[in-house]
């Protein structure tokens, strides 16, 4: 799998304006988060859990070996038909080898919260990405129930892990909006005698509260000013339960946004994930006059579910508060793309976060735009794009980040010139089928507009 962009596995790729318009119905790979939170409760349940529409995408594979690294039976049955015969809490036993976790930052901080509550050594690794990103968050606070870790310069992986022997529970307030270090100290909280409790000044995404739940746990959520505090009852037995992976909104963002920005297109999208907690990309299309609609909303396996239907429209630039960030965190470099084409300025606030994804995604998403000629600043953490069309021409730094480079093509569709990535391999992280999906609702007299370059 990949380690650093360098040779052969370098995919360069051009998107161009397409001459017809996007139609058609399409689904989208099944939530990142959830399958990897699926696949790491099931792992932890007694008995057999059942998961369909997981993503089997780079990412959650790299969960799905973890936790048959540490004594999990995990088995596919089928396209997305997963079976992870579970060991109980606390159950897990001890890694033969280094966990490699990929590019995933969810795969590595969720594991980081199962391996500090299991008494055994283990030593976690990951790509070039994963690599530079800190992890101190997470072992910072799991340290607290009795864990030792030891990593490199600012804790950064390869991580060496010592479980605590018997894992205390844990009481933390997080000091960034976090879903995965929130859901870290969860996991670690399951095998602590006592109660776990964690508070967010803001609210960020609960698929592990509700899963948590759906397999029998007593989770208390209370509000908290704009934030929760979440209280897990430590040693429950986690019986195992059937888990209905929705398809995820941060990968549906991808056609949608296509959809909005070639003119005359309507795509409707089955299936997709609604939890009010991911949903921040939806609200700010509205506001830019985006037609947006959702039908045949319904609940699947303890999550809201719909049918989005996109149209194009011509969009207005506006004011994105920052208390919208935690609820639509991925989503911010595809909004820039939308921000270009729309017309007046669009002001991004409150970004901080996403200078520590699979990139630094606040400099590298405006340097995606600058380099196919839209004007865009950063001023302190806000991202400030003036719209009024792409001009395109450029070659996009992806950064081995998968959504600048699904963002970049995305914006390639709205060019006048053209738009190219020197790198589309890690869009199979998240987006397994990206190119021939996007070609597909693309009705361009059977030229496809995604091409190698
Ligand atoms: C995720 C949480 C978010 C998000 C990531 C998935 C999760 O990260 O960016 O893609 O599954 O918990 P942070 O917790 O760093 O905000």
């Amino acid at each position: 799998m990949h380690d650093a962009p360098v040779g052969p596995l370098l995919l360069p790729v051009i998107s161009r304006r397409p001459a017809a318009p996007l139609s058609g119905t399409i689904r989208v790979p099944g939530d990142k988060s959830i399958s990897h939170r699926a696949l790491m409760f099931g792992a932890l349940a007694v008995g057999q859990t059942r998961i369909a529409g997981l993503l089997e995408g780079e990412d959650v594979l790299r969960t799905a070996a973890a936790m048959r690294a540490l004594g999990a039976e995990v088995t596919q049955e089928g396209p997305g038909a997963w079976v992870v015969a579970g060991r109980g809490v606390g159950g897990l036993t001890e890694p033969a080898d280094v966990l490699d976790m990929g590019n995933s930052g969810t795969a590595a901080r969720l594991l980081a919260g199962i391996l500090a509550s299991h008494p055994f050594f283990s030593v976690m690794t990951g790509d070039a990405s994963l690599r530079r990103r800190p992890m101190r968050r997470v072992t910072d606070p799991l340290a607290q129930c009795g864990a030792r870790f030891a990593g490199r310069d600012g804790g950064r992986l390869p991580l060496a892990i010592e479980g605590a022997r018997e894992p205390l529970p844990i009481d933390y307030a997080v000091p960034v909006p976090s879903a995965q270090v929130k859901s870290a100290l969860l996991l670690c909280g399951l095998n602590a005698r006592g109660i776990t409790r964690i508070e967010e000044r803001e609210a960020t995404r609960d698929h592990s509260e509700n899963m948590l739940r759906h397999f029998g746990a007593t989770v208390s959520v209370v509000m908290h000013g704009a934030g929760r505090i979440i209280e897990l009852m430590g040693q429950p037995e986690l019986r195992a339960a059937d888990v209905v992976v929705p398809g995820d909104p941060s990968s549906a963002a991808f056609p949608l946004a296509a959809a909005l920005l070639v003119p005359g297109s309507r795509l409707r999208i089955e299936g997709v994930g609604l939890n009010p907690l991911r949903t921040g990309l939806f609200a700010t299309l509205r506001e830019m006059g985006a037609a947006v609609t959702v039908e045949n909303a319904r609940t699947e396996g303890g999550e809201p579910v719909g049918d989005i239907i996109a149209e194009y429209a011509a969009l207005r630039g506006i004011d994105v508060p920052p208390a919208r960030a935690p609820s639509m965190i991925d989503e911010y470099p595809i909004l820039a793309v939308l921000a270009a084409a729309a017309s007046g300025t669009t002001r991004m606030r409150g970004l901080k976060e996403l200078r520590v994804k699979e990139s630094d995604r606040l400099t590298a998403t405006a340097a995606m735009l600058s380099a196919n000629g839209v004007r865009v600043t950063i001023e302190g953490d806000d991202l400030i794009v003036h719209g009024g069309g792409i001009p395109g021409g450029g070659i996009v730094a992806t950064h081995m980040d998968h959504r600048l480079a699904m963002s970049a093509l995305v914006m390639g569709l709205a060019s006048r010139d053209g738009v190219g990535v020197d790198d589309a391999s890690f869009i199979d992280t998240s987006f397994p089928g990206f190119l021939a999906l996007m070609n597909g609702v693309i009705g361009n007299g059977g030229v496809p507009a995604l091409v190698a370059a």
